[in-house]
């Protein structure tokens, strides 16, 4: 295996998780580079069930290396209790994981700005998981944030602290919400601090170092291509860049120095939270794929919006994301429906459009176009080889990497890591 990026071809739980798990076998290191814990990789081993928010989801096989890279917001409190979750669980978190020393903190200022923000947003919010990862990032970027490496210097941290939560409590008591106490925080960060202190390091060298040892490298993209700050549903998106580009600025791995990039894609489509979403099925048949596909958030539970497979969006997905390889997961959940849609274009405001308009209002007004194809009303799950599925659904394959433009890699008939075919 190449140095490989795997992003989110859509918007987010395409089953990243299940795909990394599975890849990280030919792997010596998974790095996460942007996002926090508003991620949630679930990974199935055997009867086993691991929902992943920071770490990434290499962790599960031993030997490997997990590296949370300098573009992540890292919520302290959150990796703690992720780290002591899968320790009481007898994975071993010891030596395999690493955080960059230049990650910036999420505090629960931030969190509060969150639900600040989206409460005066009204009916406008963007239904954000309120992990406070918008406002962390508007700090860095503000250069107003905190960051991992100071938690080193007990001194200067406190000192950075006092002032921001200072300031964000004259926001709080302007909103009529409840002041923050330094105190309190500073005394939980600074204890946690020294626990994570093992694990703080710099990251940039030690990942050139082993990309430079030929060892393989696989970068572990959160959320998905619609949800990315620049390319996504502005302002319906998360507050990073979550398509291939990140993972360079987020771990400081040169681009040339990246062989191969693979999107991951539901054979249909879901979404979590507000925003356009042309293909979204509001009658049974989103129902219907909500409970079969068990569509309910790894983060925040909430029932996730459901429709047909986009191929706007994938073919927009190769594009941004220079996409060599294609991932469809869970292909199963389509076994039984005797017809299967899928939007090939746009009609907007009367006219037939391929491409992904950037106001969101055109893009809310986005009819989809739609090819219909025969379903295969048969199982999938036990099929362990290409050759193995009902001809429709290799067909229906086939159509969907074909439409989008890439080479269909990777099929995934369950959660489970031998429910998988290589083609
Ligand atoms: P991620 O955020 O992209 O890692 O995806 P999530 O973990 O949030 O959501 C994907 C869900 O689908 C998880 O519950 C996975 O266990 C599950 N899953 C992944 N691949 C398959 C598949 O091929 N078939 C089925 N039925 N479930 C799958
Ligand atoms: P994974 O990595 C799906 C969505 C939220 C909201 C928007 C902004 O599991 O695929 P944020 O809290 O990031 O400010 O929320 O982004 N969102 C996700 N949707 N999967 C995710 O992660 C998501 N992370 C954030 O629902 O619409
Ligand atoms: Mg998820």
């Amino acid at each position: 295996m190449a140095t490989t990026v795997l992003v989110g071809a859509q918007w987010g739980d395409e089953g990243k998780g299940k795909i990394i798990d599975v890849l990280t076998e030919q792997a010596d290191v998974v790095v996460r580079y942007q996002g926090g814990n508003n991620a949630g990789h679930t990974v199935e081993v055997g009867t086993e069930k691991y929902v992943l928010h920071l770490v990434p989801s290499g962790i599960l096989y031993p030997g490997k290396l997990n590296i949370i890279g300098n573009g992540v917001v890292v919520d302290p409190a959150a990796l703690l209790e992720e780290i002591n979750h899968l320790q009481s669980r007898r994975i071993a978190v010891n030596g395999n994981l690493l955080v960059s020393n230049r990650a910036h903190l999420v505090f629960p200022y931030h969190r509060l700005l969150d639900s600040i923000r989206e409460e005066q947003k009204g009916k406008r919010k963007i239904g954000t998981t309120k992990r406070g990862i918008g406002p962390a990032y508007a700090d860095k970027v503000a250069r107003t944030g905190l960051r991992v490496v100071d938690l080193l210097t007990p001194e200067k941290f406190s000192e950075k602290l006092r002032r921001k939560v200072r300031e964000t409590n004259e926001i709080a008591r302007a909103f009529g919400a409840r002041p923050l106490s330094f105190k309190t925080i500073n005394g939980e960060y600074l204890a946690i601090a020294r626990k994570l202190k093992p694990f703080i390091t710099d990251t940039i060298k030690l990942l050139n170092r082993l990309e430079r040892d030929g060892k393989q490298i696989l970068f572990e993209g959160a959320q998905g291509t619609m949800l990315d700050i620049d390319f996504g549903t502005y302002p319906f998106v998360t507050s990073s860049n979550t398509t291939a580009g990140g993972a360079c600025a987020g771990t400081g791995i040169p681009p040339h120095r990246i062989d191969k990039v693979i999107g991951v894609m539901k054979a249909y489509t879901t979404r979590v939270g507000e925003g356009p979403f042309p293909t979204e099925l509001h009658d049974d048949q989103g129902s219907q794929l909500r409970e079969t596909g068990r569509e309910f958030g790894a983060t925040t539970g909430r029932p996730r919006r459901c429709g047909w497979f986009d191929a706007v969006v994938s073919r927009y997905s190769v594009m941004v994301n220079g996409l060599d390889e294609l991932a469809v997961t869970k292909l199963d959940v389509l076994d039984t429906l005797p017809k299967i849609k899928v939007c090939v274009a746009y009609k907007l405001d009367g006219k037939v459009t391929d491409t992904v308009p950037a106001d969101v209002d055109a893009m809310q007004r986005c009819v989809p176009v739609y090819q219909e194809f025969d379903g295969w009303q048969a199982s999938t799950k036990e099929a362990r080889e290409f050759s193995e599925l009902p001809k429709k659904a290799r067909a229906y394959l086939q159509k969907l990497a074909q439409l989008t433009g890439a080479k269909l890699a990777i099929v995934s008939v369950g959660a489970r890591r031998e429910e998988t075919i290589f083609l």
